[in-house]
Formats: C-alpha cells, sequence, structure tokens
C-alpha cells in the first residue's frame, strides 16, 4: 500500500515512518512542512530508499496536499502545531494547521476515496480527567488552544465520516517520549537542561499526572488503527503509565546521575490540565498493548539525549527557540519568588 504520512519530519511521525518501512512493504511518501519542529535530519537514514519520498509542503494548501495525495492508499495525518505552551503564547498556527489544515486534507481525501484516513489526535481534547479513565464515547472538553485546535480538526474527521463515507478513523494518544523528540517538551527539557548545568524548570508544585507512553508502542497503537480499526471510530492509546511531573523529573535526573541538580518552581501554566487518563480498551480489543517498562523506556531515552547531543543542541541554539525559551520561561521565572 502507498502511505502519505503528513508530519512525518516530526517526533512521531519520523519515529512510524521508521516503523513502518522497517515492517511492511509499504510505499511512503512525507509530507511535512518542516515547520520549527520539522527536521530532516529524523528522516536522513531513508534518504535515498526505494520506498520513501519527501515533499515539502503545507497541508493548509489544497495544491500541495492535492499532488501530495497522488494514488495513495491511506493518509495517516501527524502534521499539527503540537506544544500547549506555544498555542498559549499564540494560538493562530494552531487553528490554521491543526483545524484548517486537517479541512485541506479530508477535501482531499474525499475527491481521491482514499481507502483509509488516520487521523492523529491525542487524549487532551477530553481536557482534565480528575478521577478514573476516560472511554471513546466521553464528551471532549478541551480547555488549552492547542487542545481546542485538535477537537475542532477531529470533529471535522467524524463529519466527513458520517456525512460523506470516508473511511476515516481517530487516535488519541497520550503523553508519548523517546528519541527525537523536540526539546521543548518536558522530557527533553528536562534532560538538556540538566546537561547544561541549568535548573530544572516546573510548573507550579509539579504534582500533575501525565499517562506516558512509548513512542514506538504509540507507533505500534496508530498502526493497529490503521490496519484494524473500524471506520468512523476513535481509539484511545495510553501508555498505562501514570507518573507526576516531579517524579518524571527526579527519575531522569537520578538517571543521569544529576540527583542534586536544581529544580525550580515556576509559575504555573495558565489552565494546566491537572491530569490525563484515557481507557484503552478498545484498542486493547484488537491487539495492541504497550510494551515497554517506562524506567527502562526513560533511561533509553535520556541515553539517547545524551548520545546524540550533535542532534538537540543546534536546535537550541536557533534564534526562533531561545525566543521562545525567553516568552515561555523568563515571565513565569520573573513571577516566581526566589
Ligand atoms: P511535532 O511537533 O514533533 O511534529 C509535527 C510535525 O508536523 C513537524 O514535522 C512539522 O514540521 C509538521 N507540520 C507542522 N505544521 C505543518 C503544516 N501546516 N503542514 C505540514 N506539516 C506541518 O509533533 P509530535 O509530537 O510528533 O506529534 C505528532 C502528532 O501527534 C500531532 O498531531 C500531535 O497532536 C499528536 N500527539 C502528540 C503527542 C505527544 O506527546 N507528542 C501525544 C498525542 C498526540
Ligand atoms: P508537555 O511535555 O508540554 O506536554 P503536555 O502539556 O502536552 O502534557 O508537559 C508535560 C507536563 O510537564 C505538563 O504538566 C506541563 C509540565 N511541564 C513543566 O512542568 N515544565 C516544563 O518546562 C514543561 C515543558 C512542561
Amino acid at each position: 500500500m502507498k502511505i502519505l504520512i503528513t508530519g512525518g519530519a516530526g517526533f512521531i511521525g519520523s519515529n512510524f515512518v521508521r516503523y513502518t518501512i522497517g515492517r511492511y512493504d509499504d510505499e511512503v511518501v512525507v509530507l511535512d512542512k518542516l515547520s520549527y519542529a520539522g527536521n530532516l535530519e529524523n528522516l536522513r537514514a531513508f534518504e535515498g530508499h526505494p520506498r520513501y519520498r519527501f515533499i515539502q509542503g503545507d497541508i493548509a494548501d489544497a495544491e500541495t496536499v492535492r499532488v501530495a495525495m497522488r494514488g495513495a492508499d491511506a493518509v495517516v495525518n501527524f502534521a499539527a502545531e503540537s506544544h500547549v505552551d506555544r498555542s498559549i503564547l499564540d494560538p493562530s498556527p494552531f487553528v490554521r494547521t491543526d483545524v484548517i489544515g486537517a479541512y485541506v486534507l479530508l477535501e482531499a481525501a474525499r475527491h481521491d476515496s482514499v481507502a483509509r484516513f488516520v487521523h492523529v489526535s491525542t487524549d487532551e481534547v477530553y481536557g482534565e480527567v480528575l478521577s478514573d479513565s476516560v472511554p471513546e464515547h466521553a464528551p471532549l472538553r478541551p480547555r488549552s488552544p492547542y487542545a481546542a485546535s485538535k477537537a475542532g480538526g477531529e470533529l471535522l474527521v467524524s463529519a466527513y465520516h458520517v456525512t460523506y463515507g470516508l473511511p476515516a478513523l481517530i487516535t488519541r494518544g497520550s503523553n508519548t517520549f523517546g528519541p527525537y523528540q523536540y526539546p521543548e517538551k518536558l522530557i527533553p527539557v528536562v534532560v538538556t537542561e540538566a546537561l547544561d548545568r541549568q535548573p530544572i524548570p516546573v510548573y507550579g508544585d509539579g504534582r500533575q499526572v501525565r499517562d506516558w507512553l512509548y513512542v514506538e508502542d504509540h507507533c505500534a497503537g496508530i498502526d493497529t488503527v490503521l490496519r484494524n480499526g473500524e471506520p468512523g471510530q476513535a481509539y484511545n492509546i495510553g501508555g498505562g503509565n501514570e507518573q507526576c511531573n516531579i517524579d518524571v523529573v527526579e527519575r531522569i535526573l537520578g538517571a543521569l546521575g544529576r540527583p542534586d541538580c536544581p529544580v525550580r518552581h515556576i509559575l504555573d501554566r495558565p489552565g494546566h490540565d491537572g491530569r490525563y487518563s484515557v481507557d484503552s480498551s478498545k484498542l486493547l480489543a484488537l491487539g495492541w498493548k504497550p510494551t515497554r517498562q517506562f524506567a527502562e523506556a526513560l533511561e533509553a531515552t535520556v541515553r539517547w539525549y545524551v548520545d546524540n547531543e550533535s542532534w538537540w543542541r543546534p536546535m537550541k541554539q536557533r534564534p526562533e527557540y531561545i525566543d521562545y525559551f525567553q516568552r515561555n520561561y523568563q515571565e513565569r521565572l520573573a513571577a516566581t519568588s526566589p
């Protein structure tokens, strides 16, 4: 089968390209805008591979999408603005890519009669889940501009299934970690700041809970939905691994042999979701299950960042990153008593 993978130069998308090319005879076309988070280094291993092609372009541009989707049997849409803190600083690119981009892809997919359209969404669309775990039919109550844009995109996906019969499926994965994650998310921030002997920025009391999922297990879940899921359905993909942030930070510092690294509790994220927790029974019934233990996978991830400084260092030195880092952290630091 020929699969169009949008956002394939990002963290999970590039791991999914690796997962797919390594396991199947499928042909893969990656469409990626190469935003600040897209990086061709993540796909370097596939350059010149006979079953891989890269197209640089925007999913919100109809002509680009029409050309990229030509002959595709399936589409897996990873392309998104993906970071909550950036969505708080400026929601506009989130609406453009996560809502309008999804719409442009859906229009092209229905005109091309694509056989399978998998939309990669997130557990954040449910909003904070302070008790129990939510099933797929729970109401969507997004609370950040990122989560609201993702919810908007997936509501369009559902509508295209109902109205036009598009064989579309949705995945809602939990917090993902592993190699090639852009150094703005919690785990790579902690590892790289600790390696630079900087204090670790923890929002508020650090008691917020996330359900951590190793990236390869997330890819396996998406792959299961792509091949065995029922069109029109959404599937939660949870790691079954709930941890509060401060415990994750301490584990990372332990793995780095730097347990004494200072932690700075800074002004909390506005509207910070206290907990996410999804019920993954529906996907488990399709035969998927997470395979990696959190402690071991986290240590492997920390090791990857230690061994691959040449991957993350140039990104952290870019003016774009420095500007983001200042805007996100300076104000919070200034508002926090030392
Ligand atoms: P990422 O930010 O690392 O990668 C996003 C990719 O999309 C980048 O390569 C970027 O260049 C590309 N992109 C952005 N805008 C584009 C556009 N308009 N056109 C084409 N390409 C564009 O994100 P990620 O962490 O790999 O997340 C991938 C998907 O998984 C997203 O849809 C995200 O919402 C979802 N998700 C992420 C997590 C997580 O913990 N990271 C958890 C659940 C779901
Ligand atoms: P993040 O990796 O941004 O993912 P999400 O917001 O999508 O869950 O953050 C994970 C958790 O870590 C979240 O509760 C916010 C918190 N956090 C910090 O405490 N400090 C940080 O510097 C970052 C980036 C996140």
